[in-house]
């Protein structure tokens, strides 16, 4: 049941949204048709729902919907289309540095904020930046590759990354790898 309405500028767009005391940001934005974001843990600990707000990277599933009223939120629908990629998109595209794809969401969203701060970054500073967000799939290296290359402008397919981040580079605590695991989204 809904209690309460919240303001938010979602990707421009000014938008009222009813809400309930327990919703979180995440749930707001799904409920209302974008499911960019995704449900990952719903505990803050995996970064599938990052989205930023104000322009800083939130994991939205930890974020009441109410302490979000009257701000800013971009999500990953906000960003490029399918024929018109942002650069961070087709970054990730050149550097197959997405199998599943359920945690790319939330790396891209925290990519543009790390970008839009400090565009001249070293691999250190990306993977200190992109520690909050997990991946049970890639290994970590072709996203890595991806940010940098997003923040060089360069469309740079090295083989080398390709050959270094392949398949099975990260597993989870039971050893299931991302690729194996249900990538679908229930909601
Ligand atoms: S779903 Fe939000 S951090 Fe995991
Ligand atoms: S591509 Fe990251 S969890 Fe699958």
């Amino acid at each position: 049941m809904y209690t309460m309405q919240v303001d938010l500028a979602i990707n421009d767009q000014q938008e009222q949204l009813d809400a309930s005391k327990s919703d979180s940001l995440l749930d707001v934005l799904r409920k209302q048709g974008r499911t960019g974001a995704k449900r990952g843990c719903d505990t803050g600990a995996c970064g599938f729902c990052t989205v930023l707000v104000d322009g800083e990277p939130e994991k939205s599933c930890i974020v009441p919907a109410a302490n979000a009223d009257g701000s800013t939120v971009e999500t990953i629908e906000g960003l490029g289309s399918q024929s018109d990629l942002h650069p961070i998109q087709q970054a990730f595209v050149d550097n197959f540095a997405l199998q599943c794809g359920f945690c790319i969401p939330g790396m891209i969203m925290r990519s543009k904020a790390l970008l839009a701060e400090n565009p001249d970054l070293t691999e250190a500073e990306v993977r200190e930046a992109l520690s909050d967000n997990l991946c049970r799939c890639t290994g970590y290296k072709k996203i890595v590759r991806a940010v940098l290359d997003a923040a060089d402008g360069v469309d740079d397919t090295s083989t080398s990354v390709v050959a270094d981040g392949g398949h099975l580079g990260v597993s989870n605590a039971d050893g299931a790898c991302g690729c194996c695991h249900d990538g679908g989204d229930s909601e």
